[in-house]
Formats: structure tokens, C-alpha cells, sequence
């Protein structure tokens, strides 16, 4: 197994540099000036060192789709969106799935992300999306750990065979159960929505995350429901919620008795800055508000917040690249989370804050113990790495280096003697 030591490292929290010694693929030892003979070392120069990022919300079955067998969504909206993915779902087959998605891991290694949390369209009777991504799971966890979300896209209660299907992908390997409540037809098959998700999840003993209030609409409140289930049947901590993006738009009255029913419920909440700002409050007009859910009013409250990419290249969001602080430096600004604090709040939360709602910090985080999952960032503390949207220089999974970055050097020929440019304060 691999061991390593890491000089010069830079933790969030510690103002002296460390010494970070990692032996058989785990974190042995953090302390000042720790010397080790004959094992590899890495020379942090006092760069920030931190656990990996994590995507705790996905679409890897959707990912490089835009453009390819899909026709471009032009209103840009949601629903169109929905629509270009089911004429596109027929096509589907397992090698265009899977080979979109392992694309996707390498751009997540390379951005330093080894832990994701992926939807998996369970609407279609082949559950070719399901199957696809619980072997893709199998087939990357020495570099990455995947879970996979079984997702009712097109909602449980909208056809006849709804209900066979979730089960069903659960019954092939899906570890997380899924819901849409605000895409049922009716509000009545939305509150049965997130009642069956919860049945299933306690039959499955599974972990539970509802797409819920992914809508603009201020009357779209299944987050209430879902709350009350996780009180009454005691769930709290376990469950996330995503998107809630009508939360934006609820009165303010309501809103604020609102989180104090999900701080009891200790919900997890995920909101997703790439598609919120763009798919949700579309027909505003102007004003235009911004589709992103209460994000500081939940944290004052003490609710778990953390950060999801959603879509990378698909008909949903049409860009990105899997880079997580490129999304936490979005939020900073579509959310008003610019402030000092807020800013090392956005690293919490596309790091610790995102391994809470995927339950893995047993295995996540610098410490003694812990699998050596390091990365080493272009940038010296948390504003520098939002405000750069900096590179990972090493990537590394249970001790061994996995991605090296060499960012770009940029060199001025405008004065007699050349000059590097690196955006940073000298
Ligand atoms: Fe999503």
C-alpha cells in the first residue's frame, strides 16, 4: 500500500505549516516538521491541504449530452429540458452511458472531487441509466466512491409502472433513494410521493435524497412534508434534500417558520448554482430573482447546506467541467455569500458540509486514521482558492498521487525583463 509524506502544508484552521505522514494508504500522523527517510515527499510550499471536494448531486447518466444526439434547448428552460431528455432516452444504450460518465470521473479527478453523489433516471422500463451507473461504480471505486440515487424524473405517480421501477433500481443497486414530488400531477401524489419514498427507503434501508421544489412556483411546499417525515419517523441528519428552489420565492413569514420545522428535522440541503440561476424564476420578466434556495437564512438556523454541480453538459446546463469551486464561487455571488466568513462557509461547503449529507465522514477528513484522500491547492487559503477557482497540483487517493497539476505560467513581455503573472498577492 502507498505511503507518503507531505511537507509545508497549509490546513484550514492552523496557522503554523504541517507535516501530513501517510503510511499504507492512510493518514498515520499531522504534526509540525515530521522527517521520514526513503518515502516519497511532496513539498506543499505552504499551499492550502485539504480533503477531497465532494458532488453531493449529479447527473452523470445526462453528462455530454448537449449537442450530441440531443437537439440544443433553446428556450432554455426546465421543461424543455425534460422533453429533449425523453426523445433522447430511447437512444440510450449502456456504452454511450458509461462512456460519458467515465469522461466525467477524470474531469473529477482532475479537479480533485472523490466523493459524488449521482442521480439515476429510473423512469425508463429498461433502467439501462441505473444499470449503467451501478456498474460504473464498481468499475472506478479504487479512484472515486460513487453513490447512485434511483430518480423517478418524470415522478412515481404519473404512469402505472412508477412505483415497480423505483423499486426495481433499487433492487439492482441503487444506495440512495430518490423523489420528485413537485412533477407529480396533482399536489395529493406529491405528498404520496415523499410518504413512499420514505416506506421505501426504511424496506431498502437505504439513505433518501428528493429532488423536491425544484420550481420557481412560491406553492410548491413538499419540503414541509418531507420535514414532517423525517421528525415523525426519525430520520434526522439522514436525509437531503434538493434543489428547494421555491423556497426562494415563499413569503417571508411562512419561510421563517419553515426553518425552524427543517432545523428540528435536521434536514441536509443541497442547492445547485449552475442550473438554479439559469432553469428557475425563467418566466420573471424583471425583476428577475435568482432560483437558488434560502442559503444563508438556513445556515443562521443551523441546517446542514452543502454545494452540487447538477449538470455537466447536458440539456439542462449546457456547460461546466466538474470543478466544485467553480460553483461555490457562483453561489458567492448569486446567494450574496461574499462576505469574509461566508467565503471560508462556501469551502465548508463543497468539502466537510457535503460529506455530512453523503455520510461518509467516517472514512473523510484530515486526520490520523482516516484514508489518505489529499489535495493540494494552487492557493495559499480559502479566498484565494474561491476567488481563483484554483487548481488542484496533486490529487491523491489512499496515498497515492492520482492527477499532478502544473498551472499555466503566464509571462509578460512588456517590460525589458520578462515577469510571470500569477494573480496572487506577492
Ligand atoms: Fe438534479
Amino acid at each position: 500500500m502507498n505511503s507518503l509524506l507531505i511537507k509545508n502544508a497549509k490546513l484550514r484552521n492552523h496557522d503554523e505549516l504541517k507535516s501530513i505522514l501517510v503510511e499504507n494508504g492512510r493518514i498515520s500522523r499531522i504534526d509540525e516538521g515530521i522527517s521520514a527517510e526513503n518515502l516519497e515527499t511532496i513539498d506543499a510550499k505552504g499551499n492550502l491541504v485539504i480533503p477531497p471536494f465532494v458532488d453531493p448531486h449529479v447527473h452523470l447518466d445526462a453528462v455530454l449530452s448537449a449537442g450530441d444526439l440531443s437537439r440544443p434547448n433553446k428556450s432554455g428552460t426546465l421543461l424543455e429540458a425534460i422533453d429533449i431528455w425523453g426523445e433522447r432516452k430511447p437512444f440510450l444504450t449502456k456504452e454511450i452511458l458509461k462512456e460519458n460518465a467515465r469522461e466525467v470521473v477524470k474531469w473529477y479527478i482532475a479537479n480533485g472531487v472523490l466523493r459524488v453523489r449521482t442521480h439515476a433516471d429510473c423512469s425508463d422500463p429498461t433502467l439501462v441509466t441505473v444499470e449503467s451507473l451501478v456498474e460504473l461504480r464498481e468499475e472506478v471505486k479504487d479512484l472515486i466512491d460513487i453513490q447512485v440515487v434511483a430518480f423517478p424524473q418524470n415522478g412515481i405517480f404519473t404512469k402505472p409502472d412508477g412505483v415497480t421501477l423505483l423499486r426495481k433500481a433499487l433492487e439492482i443497486g441503487a444506495d440512495v433513494v430518490g423523489g420528485a414530488p413537485h412533477i407529480e400531477y396533482t399536489r395529493e401524489d406529491g405528498v404520496k410521493d415523499v410518504e413512499f419514498v420514505y416506506h421505501l427507503a426504511e424496506e431498502f434501508d437505504k439513505l433518501i435524497d428528493i429532488h423536491i421544489d425544484e420550481t420557481g412556483d412560491p406553492h410548491s411546499r413538499f419540503i414541509e412534508v418531507m420535514a414532517k417525515e423525517n421528525i415523525v419517523r426519525g430520520w434526522q441528519g439522514r436525509a437531503a434534500a434538493s434543489h428547494t428552489t421555491a423556497m426562494h420565492n415563499y413569503n417571508n413569514d411562512y419561510a421563517f417558520k419553515l426553518l425552524g420545522i427543517l432545523k428540528k428535522a435536521d434536514m441536509n440541503m443541497i442547492t445547485n448554482p449552475f442550473d438554479n440561476s439559469v432553469l428557475q424564476n425563467r418566466t420573471d420578466g424583471y425583476p428577475r430573482k435568482r432560483g437558488h434556495t434560502r442559503v444563508d437564512e438556513l445556515l443562521a438556523r443551523g441546517v446542514n447546506v452543502c454545494i452540487g454541480h447538477d449538470s455537466i453538459m447536458d440539456p439542462w446546463y449546457s456547460m461546466g467541467k466538474g470543478n466544485m469551486i467553480a460553483a461555490a464561487n457562483l453561489l458567492a455571488h448569486t446567494a450574496h455569500m461574499n462576505g469574509h466568513d461566508q467565503i471560508t462557509m462556501l469551502m465548508d461547503m463543497i468539502t466537510t458540509r457535503s460529506a455530512r449529507t453523503l455520510a461518509v465522514e467516517e472514512t473523510y477528513g484530515l486526520e490520523a486514521g482516516k484514508q489518505a484522500d489529499i489535495v493540494i491547492l494552487d492557493a495559499r487559503n480559502d479566498a484565494e482558492a474561491v476567488r481563483l477557482t484554483s487548481e488542484c497540483l496533486y490529487v491523491i487517493r489512499k496515498g497515492k498521487v492520482i492527477c499532478r497539476t502544473t498551472p499555466a505560467v503566464r509571462t509578460l513581455e512588456i517590460v525589458e525583463n520578462l515577469e510571470l503573472v500569477d494573480f496572487k498577492l506577492k
